[in-house]
């Protein structure tokens, strides 16, 4: 059946989009407009038409799910070309988000109706895309070029009250949609229809263009080495320089180059992930969430202040629990510190942070969690300490409450066990700092009910975050990925290379900073107790701590940081001090290229990964994906590790792990099995997400 439905209302005919769950633009469904269309035009009875689309979801834009794949037709931009030039006027109803190629095929109808929640935008920017049909041309011809580019450039919707205003709108309606198109139909039907492309005059001016080409500068110059931000801005000065349809045809070409384009593939990936992973294995949409409507947050130090606003930032009331007063006055001042810089920034108005900081409810004692209907601890991150915690939490909380651990490393149900409620209790490990950074690691220990865990993920995504659930083991994903990097990073250090080499090499593949800049950011004493703890060693970086540059806010780690620079001086003591490391070891220093140190800091995670995979600690490939580009700033378009190692190719890294293993007489850097496996059959880790 086909997924475009035709009806008849009076002399309007009604075409219907029915293709669920989001209304993409698939083959079909571009067939069936055309039918449509045609349709319409050969029936002498019909005067106008109205395409509406059935479900939430008006048009979610192209089938992301096709691209890269033969195109088949019709193609968009000319099922676009048979709305525009239908010699029936066509008026596009939009109820709720109209998107990339959906509001494409809103530009080209003749006019365009929609409820007061109705979303219009042009996301493509976001997949590594620039809009592909049509949308660099009629949008700046509708609104003007620099509203246009603005809102191509963010990829943000409009509200369709602000559309209206800028007369991306013809009309908005708070009821009868339908009704209210069809009327508008047959009033163009009477009065004649009005192509977009007619208003170009009107809108493209030469105050437009300036207003235009400042904002271009400014993009471009922040673009860094994105490829479709110079696309865009060619695509929409086009609509000033060249007659439509050959700017029609220049967006195409430019769209087409980019859809091909390495990090346009790894964003596409990665959109599919964020998807994937509301998809947790075994917990169907059977399962309902617990309500939460209060909570309790354990710890008044910089993580549990960030997780405290994070409830705050979504309007649920939350106490902030110490042992004493002192430090949770110190707590509080720093959450309202934060927030009085974003009141100076302009990103928060003065009554808001009122408002926030008015849910925040400091209490001292374990006893004013008793009304929580979730509590998360974030206390010092020894077991002792937790397993105190949760038997107090036992013998407080409501029945039926949630009590997370926001524990970074330590093995769940031995906190768990410390309670008489092993169902309620997880991990909710929160990344610093909490108040930012989008990842969630929601850690499922055996034992724990589905619907806590459930429960975990719907208030993640209520917190705004990126809620992964993964299974419980050392480090979870996240953290047991970067110890393999910092090991590594390590080794190369004695091997030869010197701390900004490495921290050079991830930053040029995109990262925002290297491990030693991120080691002295965060104090390098943190891991140098958590090695002491585990009787782990590591020759520099203990001896670094040795000799007290703790980083940062000693003044000096790796790096020099003269009067608080927060930029890295090189530091030739440090230097000196790894060469006499290497000396001592009987190593003989050596130069490394950028290529060789990625490959020696991120084989081993990409390794570490096909373990995790292995264990069943994360569902899927791109989990992990997403896990290291919300939480550790991996570039998102390159996809996350395990994208990049197919990419490579697991041949190719599963070679250099053995050369590292042979190398460094490690044998945790060979290959994992699984790793092993997909090398020898010529196969990646996406063979995994599709059953292979
Ligand atoms: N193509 C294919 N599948 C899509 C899709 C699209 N454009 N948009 C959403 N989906 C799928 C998702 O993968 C998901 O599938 P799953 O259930 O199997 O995981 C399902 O639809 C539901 O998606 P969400 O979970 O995102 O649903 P929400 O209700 O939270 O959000 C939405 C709905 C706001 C429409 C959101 O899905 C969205 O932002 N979609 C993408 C919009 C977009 O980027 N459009 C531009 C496409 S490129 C284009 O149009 C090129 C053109 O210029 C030629």
């Amino acid at each position: 059946m086909s997924p475009v439905a035709f009806s008849r209302h009076a002399a309007v005919a009604v075409v219907t989009i029915d293709n669920p769950p989001v209304n993409a633009l698939g083959a079909a469904v571009r067939a069936g407009l055309v039918a449509a269309i045609a349709q319409a035009n050969a029936d002498a009875a019909i005067e106008a038409v109205v395409i509406a689309a059935a479900g939430k979801a008006s048009i979610a834009g192209a089938d992301i799910g096709e691209f890269g794949k033969p195109p088949v037709p019709p193609l968009l931009p000319d099922v676009l070309d048979a709305i525009e030039r239908s010699a029936k006027p066509v008026v596009a109803a939009i109820q709720g988000a109209a998107l990339g190629g959906g509001l494409e095929v809103a530009l080209a109808c003749h006019a365009r109706v929609a409820l007061p929640a109705a979303q219009l935008g042009l996301p493509e920017i976001r997949l590594g895309l620039i809009p592909g049909a049509g949308g660099t041309q009629r949008l700046p011809r509708l609104i003007g070029a620099a509203k246009a580019f603005a809102m191509m450039l963010s990829g943000d919707p409009v509200l369709a009250g602000r559309a209206l205003e800028w007369g991306l709108l013809d009309e908005v309606v708070s009821s009868d949609l339908l009704a209210t198109a069809i009327r508008v139909a047959q009033g163009l039907a009477a009065e004649g229809r009005r192509p977009v492309t007619s208003a170009a005059a009107e809108r493209l001016t030469e105050a437009d263009r300036s207003a235009f080409e400042a904002q271009a500068k400014e993009a471009l110059r922040q673009a860094g080495e994105a490829p479709n931000v110079p696309a865009l801005v060619e695509a929409v000065r086009n609509a000033f320089l060249l007659p439509f349809e050959q700017g029609l045809a220049a967006e195409r070409a430019l769209f087409l180059a980019l859809l091909d384009d390495p990090r346009a593939k790894a964003l596409r990936h990665v959109f599919f992930a964020e998807r994937a992973i509301a998809r947790v294995p075994g917990i169907g949409p059977a399962v309902t969430p617990r309500p939460v409507a209060r909570a309790a947050v354990i710890g008044a130090g910089t993580m549990g202040g960030g997780i405290a606003m994070c409830f705050a930032n979504a309007g649920i009331p939350v106490t902030l629990i110490e042992t004493a007063q002192a430090p949770l006055d110190n707590g509080m001042n720093r959450i309202a510190a934060i927030y009085d810089i974003s009141v100076q920034r302009g990103s928060l108005t003065p009554e808001a942070r009122a408002a926030r900081l008015a849910l925040i409810k400091p209490a001292v004692g374990l006893a004013a969690a008793a009304q929580a209907d979730i509590v998360v601890e974030a206390a010092f991150e020894e077991m002792g300490v937790k397993r105190q915690i949760f038997g107090e939490l036992d013998a407080v909380a409501k029945p039926g409450a949630i009590l997370a651990s926001n524990t970074s490393y330590l093995d769940v149900p031995t906190i768990a066990a410390a309670t008489k409620r092993p169902q309620d209790v997880l991990g909710m490990h929160f990344f610093s700092p909490a108040n930012v950074m989008k990842l969630l690691e929601v850690v499922r220990p055996k034992g724990v009910a589905d619907d806590a865990v459930a429960t975990a993920v719907a208030l993640g995504r209520r917190l705004g975050k990126v809620p992964v659930v993964v299974g419980n083991g050392f480090g979870f994903v996240g953290n047991r990925m970067l110890e393999q990097r910092t090991r590594a990073a390590e080794r190369l250090l004695v091997a030869g290379a010197l701390p900004y080499e490495v921290d050079r090499a991830l930053v040029d593949f995109g990262f925002r900073m290297g491990p030693f800049a991120m080691a002295d950011l965060a104090g390098n004493d943190i891991g140098w107790r958590s090695r002491k703890a585990r009787g782990l060693k590591a020759a520099v970086a203990d001896a670094i701590c040795e000799a007290g540059w703790f980083g940062q806010k000693t003044g000096r780690g790796y790096y020099l940081y003269p009067q608080g620079a927060r930029a890295g001086q090189r530091c030739p003591e440090v230097e000196a001090l790894i060469q006499r490391i290497s000396a001592e070891q009987g190593v003989t220093r050596r130069a490394f290229t950028q290529e060789e140190i990625l490959a020696r800091l991120l084989d081993p995670m990409v390794n570490e990964g096909a373990r995790i995979l292995e264990e069943g600690i994360a569902a899927r490939p791109g989990d992990i994906d997403i896990v290291w580009i919300n939480g550790y700033n991996w570039p998102a378009w390159r996809g996350g590790p395990m994208f990049w190692a197919d990419g490579v190719g697991l041949g190719v890294i599963a070679k250099r792990l053995e050369a590292q293993a042979a190398e460094s007489g490690d044998a945790a850097l060979k290959p994992a099995p699984l790793l092993r496996r997909l090398a020898a059959e010529g196969k990646g880790f996406a063979s995994l997400a599709s059953g292979g």
